[in-house]
């Protein structure tokens, strides 16, 4: 059975690098007390900093939520938009619209998406001018 154990739910807000990680870290510390192994907990830690930092510096805020279930872990993030217009673009290694004052902080090199990708056994994205949406699973 694929029943969902439990949900640890984050607000991600924009623009806000005071804040921005705390989720994923969070996340970590919360997948280390419930015994998930360490290789599964990098990968989440990757995927859910790569997501969390997408809403913060991209959208106008969102959510994201980490699922447990029994045999995987599955990050969803839904974001306020503007969305991504051409998500074969946003996938591209090296693809960024980053605005200068980001790139400043270390952010933009186009990595992180193609990154939440390489690290998930299933990778779902849809995106509108309504928001977008991320469904990665990483099986344990
Ligand atoms: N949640 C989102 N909403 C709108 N656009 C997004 C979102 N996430 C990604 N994008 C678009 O896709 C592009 C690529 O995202 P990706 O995470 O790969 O790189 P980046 O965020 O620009 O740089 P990096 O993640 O390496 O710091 C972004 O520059 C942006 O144009
Ligand atoms: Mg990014």
């Amino acid at each position: 059975m694929d029943s969902l154990i439990k949900r640890y739910s984050y607000t991600i807000t924009r623009n806000d690098f005071v804040t921005a990680g705390k989720s994923s870290s969070d996340i970590k510390g919360n997948l280390k007390a419930i015994g998930i192994d360490a290789k599964t907990i990098r990968k989440i830690a990757i995927i859910s900093y790569e997501a969390e930092m997408n809403i913060v510096i991209h959208s106008m805020g969102g959510k994201l939520h980490c699922d447990i279930y029994e045999e995987k872990i599955v990050i969803v993030c839904e974001d306020e938009g503007p969305g991504i217009p051409d998500i074969d673009k946003a996938m591209t290694e090296g693809f960024s619209t980053a605005p200068e004052n980001v790139r400043e902080l270390g952010f933009g090199a186009g990595m992180g998406l193609p990154n939440i990708k390489r690290y998930s056994d299933e990778f779902k994205i849809s995106s509108s001018d309504n928001g977008t949406i991320i469904v990665v699973t990483v099986l344990i």
